[in-house]
C-alpha cells in the first residue's frame, strides 16, 4: 500500500496512527507529498484528481481519498471492529467525538493556510477568530468528556490526539490549549507516550 500524505498534515498522521496501533505501518509505503491552495501538484493529481491528503493506494490500485475512509479500509483489512466500536454501545458515541476532533483539525488546517499562506493584505483576521473559537470550544468539550484511552485506541482517541499534536506544531503561541486545559494535557500525556505517536511527530 502506498500512502501518499505530508508530515505536517493531522489528516495523515491520523492514518498513520491508526496503521500503527493495528500493526499495519511496515505494509505502507509513505510518499511524501506536497499539496498547498492555489499550487496544484499535478504529479499527484494524476493519482489523486482532488490532490487532498491524505490518500492510500490499496494493493489492487484502489486510491482511497479522506482519513476516515482509509481508517475504516485499514480495519477491514485486519478484521477490526475495535476503532469505530461497531457493533458497541458506544459506537455512535466514538464517531461523533471523531467527527468532532476531526472537524476542530479542518479548523486548524484552514486557519494554518489563512495565516501562513494567503497574502497578508487579503488576510480576514474576524474569520480566523471564529475558527479559533470553534476550536477553543471543541477543547473545553473533550476537557470535560475526552474519549477513552483504556485498551486499543478507537478512532476519537487517535484523531483528538493528532489535533492537539497539530495544535502544539502549528499554533504554538497562538491556541494555549495546554495553558487552558490541564485535564486535556493528563489525557494527552500517556497518548503521546505511546510508540505510534512517538514514531509519527508531526515536521
Ligand atoms: C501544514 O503544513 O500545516 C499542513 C500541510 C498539509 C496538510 C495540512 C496541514
Amino acid at each position: 500500500m502506498k500512502l501518499y500524505t505530508a508530515g505536517a498534515s493531522p489528516f495523515g498522521r491520523t492514518v498513520e496512527l491508526v496503521a500503527y496501533e493495528l500493526g499495519l505501518h511496515e505494509d505502507i509505503e509513505i510518499i511524501a507529498t506536497k499539496v498547498a491552495p492555489t499550487t496544484a501538484n499535478k504529479d499527484y493529481q494524476a493519482t489523486f484528481p482532488l490532490r487532498k491528503i491524505p490518500a492510500l493506494v490499496t494493493e489492487e490500485g484502489v486510491v482511497l481519498g479522506e482519513s476516515g475512509l482509509i481508517a475504516q479500509y485499514l480495519a477491514a483489512r485486519v478484521g477490526d471492529t475495535h476503532l469505530f466500536a461497531q457493533n458497541a454501545p458506544e459506537h455512535w458515541q466514538v464517531l461523533s467525538d471523531y467527527m468532532l476532533a476531526k472537524g476542530m483539525a479542518d479548523c486548524a488546517v484552514g486557519c494554518r493556510y489563512e495565516l501562513a499562506v494567503r497574502p497578508e493584505e487579503k488576510r480576514w483576521q474576524p474569520w480566523v477568530d471564529d475558527q479559533l473559537d470553534k476550536i477553543d470550544a471543541g477543547l473545553a468539550h473533550f476537557a470535560k468528556t475526552p474519549p477513552t484511552t483504556e485498551g486499543r485506541l478507537t478512532i476519537a482517541a487517535i484523531a483528538l490526539g493528532a489535533t492537539l499534536g497539530y495544535l502544539d506544531f502549528r499554533f504554538d503561541g497562538i491556541v494555549d490549549w495546554r495553558g487552558k486545559y490541564p485535564a486535556l494535557v493528563a489525557w494527552a500525556e500517556p497518548l503521546f507516550a505511546r510508540p505510534s505517536f512517538a514514531a509519527t511527530m508531526p515536521g
